[in-house]
C-alpha cells in the first residue's frame, strides 16, 4: 500500500452515492475529499454523513482539484460523458456508474479522452460481475462444463412506479436517461449475460411503453434476440411493469447441460453428468450473498464493495480495473442497438 491516501471525489450525491462512499470507506488508505452535486444541499448531506471536507455544485472544481486522485461519477446517464471527459483530461482516474453514457457520441467522447490518458484507470460499474453465481456461470461456459453453448437468455422483471419517474427529471427521458428499463435496470443483467457468454455480434429488438405512458416517454418493456460472438443465440426480456419485482433470470443451455437461475438461485440444473449438476447446485448454495454495507437497496446486490476495492487496487497497481470501461461499453452498445433496431426494423451489427 502506498504511504499517501488515495483521494476520491464523488460527483452526484443522490441515491447511489452513499453506496460508493461506504464502499470506499471499507477500502484501506482511501479518503473522500470532495462531494459535488448540482443541488448543494445533497452534496452537503453526503459530506456531513461521511466526513467529506469540500462541497461544490460545479464538477469542474473536482476535476481540477489538487487533492483528488480519482472520481466516482454518480449522476444521470447523459452527464456521465462530459464529467468523465473533464476528469480524465484533468488527470483523474474514473469510476463511472452504469450506463456509461446515453448515446454513441457520449461513449465516443469518453473513450477519446481515455485514449489521451491511457495510464489512468477507467472503470464502469457492473457490480454483478463480482457476484459468485455470475462468476460460476462464466466458469461453466469457459471450462467446457456446459459443452458447446446453444442458447442463453435473460429476463428482468421489476416494478417502477409512475412516481419513481415523476420524482427525478432525468428518469424516463431519452435526453437524460437515454431510455428506461433497458438502459437503467436491465443493463446489469444484460452485461452479466454478455460477460458470461463472451459478447454479442448482432441484436434485433423492439420496445414499448405499455403502462407508464402518463409518467414517462421511454420504454417500460422490451424484447430482443441476440447472435453471440461464439455462435450461440440469445433472448432477452425486460420490463419494469411487472409484479414479479426484481427477479432476474439467467439461462444457459449447452450440449452437456442446462442451467436456469432466478435471483442467483437455481431453478433448474440438468447435466448429462449428474455429479456435475450436484456439484454446481452445491456451489450455488454456498455463494456469498451477504450485504457488507448498510447503504444501497437489496436489488443492487452485495458487490459494490468488491468492485470499488478492485478499482482502488487497480489505481495502486497501475492497471485497468476488473470491469474496464471498455468492457462495460458492450452492454450499452447492445441496449442502444435495441433502440436502433426498433426504429429501423433491422438487425444491428455490434462492432
Ligand atoms: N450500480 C447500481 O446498482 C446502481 C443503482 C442505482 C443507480 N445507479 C446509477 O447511478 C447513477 C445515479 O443514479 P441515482 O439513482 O443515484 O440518481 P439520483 O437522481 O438519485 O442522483 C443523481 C444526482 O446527480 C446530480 N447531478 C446531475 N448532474 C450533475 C452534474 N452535472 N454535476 C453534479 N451533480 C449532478 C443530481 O442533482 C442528483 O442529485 C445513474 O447512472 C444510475 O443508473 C446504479
Amino acid at each position: 500500500m502506498s504511504a499517501r491516501k488515495l483521494r476520491v471525489g464523488i460527483v452526484g450525491c443522490g441515491v447511489i452515492a452513499p453506496l460508493h462512499a461506504e464502499s470506499y470507506r471499507l477500502a484501506d488508505g482511501v479518503e473522500i475529499t470532495w462531494a459535488c452535486d448540482l443541488v448543494e444541499e445533497k452534496a452537503r448531506r453526503l459530506a456531513e454523513k461521511y466526513g467529506i471536507a469540500h462541497v461544490t455544485t460545479d464538477y469542474r472544481e473536482v476535476t481540477a482539484a489538487a487533492d483528488v486522485d480519482c472520481i466516482s461519477v454518480c449522476t444521470d446517464h447523459a452527464s456521465h460523458s462530459p464529467i468523465t471527459v473533464a476528469a480524465l483530461d484533468g488527470g483523474k482516474h474514473v469510476l463511472c456508474e452504469k450506463a456509461l453514457a446515453a448515446s454513441p457520441a457520449g461513449l465516443d467522447a469518453m473513450f477519446a479522452a481515455h485514449a489521451r490518458r491511457p495510464e489512468l484507470a477507467f472503470g464502469g460499474v457492473f457490480q454483478h460481475r463480482f457476484d459468485q453465481d455470475v462468476q460460476l456461470l462464466k466458469r461453466l461456459v469457459e471450462d467446457g462444463s456446459l459443452g458447446d453453448l446453444l442458447t442463453a437468455g435473460v429476463q428482468i422483471r421489476c416494478w417502477r412506479s409512475p412516481d419513481y419517474y415523476r420524482a427525478d427529471r432525468w428518469r424516463g427521458t431519452w435526453a437524460e436517461e437515454g431510455g428506461a428499463v433497458l438502459i437503467n435496470q436491465a443493463i446489469h443483467f444484460i452485461d452479466a449475460l454478455l460477460w458470461i457468454v463472451g459478447g454479442a455480434r448482432a441484436v434485433n429488438g423492439v420496445y414499448a411503453n405499455l403502462t407508464h405512458g402518463d409518467s414517462m416517454e421511454t420504454e417500460d418493456t422490451a424484447v430482443a434476440t441476440l447472435k453471440f460472438a461464439g455462435g450461440a443465440l440469445g433472448i432477452l426480456e425486460a420490463t419494469c411493469s411487472s409484479h414479479l419485482s426484481w427477479e432476474p433470470t439467467l439461462s444457459l443451455h449447452g450440449t452437456r447441460g442446462s442451467i436456469d437461475l432466478r435471483g442467483g438461485l437455481p431453478l433448474k440444473v440438468r447435466f448429462t453428468d449428474e455429479a456435475t449438476a450436484k456439484r454446481i447446485e452445491q456451489d450455488l448454495a454456498e455463494c456469498d450473498r451477504a450485504m457488507k454495507v448498510a447503504a444501497g437497496k437489496r436489488h443492487y446486490g452485495t458487490t459494490h464493495p468488491e468492485l470499488i476495492a478492485d478499482f482502488v487496487e487497480a489505481i495502486r497497481a497501475g492497471r485497468q480495473p476488473f470491469v474496464t470501461a471498455q468492457s462495460a461499453r458492450h452492454a450499452v452498445d447492445v441496449v442502444l442497438g435495441i433502440y436502433q433496431s426498433h426504429r429501423s426494423g433491422s438487425w444491428v451489427d455490434l462492432a
